[in-house]
């Protein structure tokens, strides 16, 4: 269903974008603003991937409680992520500024505008692509395969991270720095717990688990 969901919102949102260029609505900086919003929502759906991701390897089910099952908010989040770089992209190329042709945005570091920090954008993408496909077509690929291209995804962020801040236009202003700080750090901790601190984690939450036949 996720998989459905995330190519409907690419498809419908990268076509808003085109549409909206071709008929001039809001002016030429449309594509533009168009690049910037669908990066701080690939961003934020891609930490919320990676940070869900490592909740449900801590078997800490970070779900909406009665509502939304942690692994359907990974999987729905890590689809989206991929959804809205595509958007990302699309609107790049739709931007009459930037001028970038359609390889600037699928192939690293030959981009007109800024390429080091573009490139690593572009590697960003590739991974995002191969992390969420990889899953989509988990029943093909032998579980280890999977699992490794998966561990791709904290590398995704990493780069998504340090491409948003090289080459964004907001990154000049503090809610950004908050932002970017706040993601660093979040995963950050995450990561500790999960590959440093799993011992500790596991006992923690035996000692925390009701003793047999206690009601609570
Ligand atoms: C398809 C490959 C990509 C290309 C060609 C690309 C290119 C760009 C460019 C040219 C900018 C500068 C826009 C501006 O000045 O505001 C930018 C900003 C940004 N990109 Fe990408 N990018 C790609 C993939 C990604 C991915 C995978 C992520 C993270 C999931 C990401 C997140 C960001 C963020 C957060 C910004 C900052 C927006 C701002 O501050 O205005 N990008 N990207």
């Amino acid at each position: 269903m996720s998989r459905i969901a995330a190519v409907l919102v690419a498809v419908a949102a990268s076509a808003a974008v085109i549409v909206a260029r071709q008929q001039g609505w809001g002016g030429d900086t449309t594509a533009w603003s168009a690049a910037r919003a669908s990066a701080w929502v690939a961003l934020a759906l891609l930490w919320a991937a990676v940070f869900t991701g490592v909740g449900v390897s801590l078997k800490y089910h970070p779900g909406i409680p009665g509502q939304v099952p942690a692994l359907e908010l990974h999987r729905v989040t890590g689809s989206l992520a991929l959804s809205f770089t595509v958007v990302h992209a699309v609107a790049l190329v739709a931007d009459p500024y930037i001028r970038f042709a359609p390889w600037d945005a699928a192939v690293p570091f030959v981009a007109p505008y800024r390429p080091l920090a573009t490139g690593l954008g572009v590697i960003a993408a590739w991974l995002v692509a191969a992390v969420v496909l990889s899953t989509w077509g988990a029943g093909w690929l032998p579980r280890r395969a999977w699992h490794l291209i998966h561990r791709a995804s904290y590398a995704a962020l990493a780069l998504g991270v340090v491409h948003g801040i090289a080459a964004g236009t907001d990154t000049e202003h503090w809610p950004t720095h908050v932002a970017y700080t706040a993601i660093a750090a979040s995963v950050l901790g995450a990561v500790f717990l999960r590959f440093l601190a799993r011992d500790w984690v596991a006992a923690h939450r035996a000692s925390r688990r009701p003793a047999p036949g206690h009601p609570g």
